[in-house]
């Protein structure tokens, strides 16, 4: 377990650019996956560090209760080396750090992670790292880290790679380490489940009538056409833990959208 801040800043493996969208060790993909992941990359930073200023305001009790398990289903110790990520601006980062661990907050929005650092200094919190890189193209040392976790952000990536991350994961991880996501987790309407979450969307925006309505027709465009939020069932995260080698899985629903999973690499 690496113990103090130093120490895994030596170990980090921070690409020269990290704003570079070049596919590393992805020379088996198709030229379309690859172009698919360099627009979702571009769209992402572009989107959040728009959003960067007010992110932090959208403490909703849903987001609230979500992020409150998420930290719950962690485990966390004192001492724990843990990655968050697609960090934004430190929710669950600098709530782990205030626990006693040594966090790598990872968002691809340099402004998102400008206002974690500020947030962290403002508290006196000197465990936490930040680091600009798309999640996608994160590479850590194998074996090295105790929780790998991520609030509101995997549901970003193409579905290819969240399946690469989830594998990434589990060679970052240290025997016994844990993977825990909490997500926005739902199909795209084929079951009674995921209607009754669409649904409920629906009404909670429509109760903010017109601007309410522009935003039921903006994500309806985005969860139909897979463009920026792109959530799949906790059913279809569990087989992802399962193929990377995860035991021990857990989802757990913590509001009508959204799901925590959990995995434990299996000790040796
Ligand atoms: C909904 S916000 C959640 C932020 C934070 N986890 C929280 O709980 O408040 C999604 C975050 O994921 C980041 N993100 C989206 N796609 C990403 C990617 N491909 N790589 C790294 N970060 C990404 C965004 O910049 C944004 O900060």
């Amino acid at each position: 377990m690496f113990r103090n801040r130093t120490e895994i800043e030596v170990i980090l493996n921070v690409p020269d650019d990290p704003h570079s969208v070049t596919a590393e060790g992805a020379s088996s993909a198709s030229w379309r996956k690859r172009q698919g992941t360099k627009i979702s990359i571009r769209t992402q930073r572009r989107k959040w560090t728009h959003r960067a200023d007010t992110w932090d305001r959208h403490n909703d009790v849903g987001m609230s209760k979500v992020a409150a398990k998420a930290i719950e289903m962690s485990d966390v110790k004192p001492g724990m080396v843990c990655v968050d990520l697609g960090c934004g601006g430190g929710r669950l980062a600098l709530e782990l750090a205030r626990h006693g661990a040594t966090v790598i907050g990872v968002d691809v929005s340099d402004a998102m992670v400008q206002r974690m650092q500020a947030q962290a200094k403002s508290e006196g919190l000197e465990t936490v790292t930040g680091m600009v890189s798309p999640i996608e193209h994160l590479s850590l040392p194998a074996g090295t880290v105790d929780l790998v976790i991520s609030n509101y952000a995997l549901h970003h990536l193409l579905d290819t790679d969240k399946a690469k991350v989830v594998n990434a994961a589990y060679g970052w991880l240290r025997p016994g380490g844990i993977l825990v996501n909490s997500d926005m987790m739902l199909g795209r309407g084929a079951t009674a489940q995921d209607r009754q979450v669409i649904a409920s969307k629906i009404k909670v925006m429509a109760k903010k009538g017109i601007p309410g309505y522009w935003r039921i027709l903006k994500n309806a465009g985005r969860y139909l056409f897979r463009v920026h939020e792109r959530p799949i069932t906790p059913e279809a995260w569990t087989r992802l833990y399962e193929a990377a080698g995860f035991k021990n899985i857990q989802s757990v629903n913590v509001v009508s959208e959204a799901n925590v999973v959990k995995g434990t690499k299996p000790a040796l």
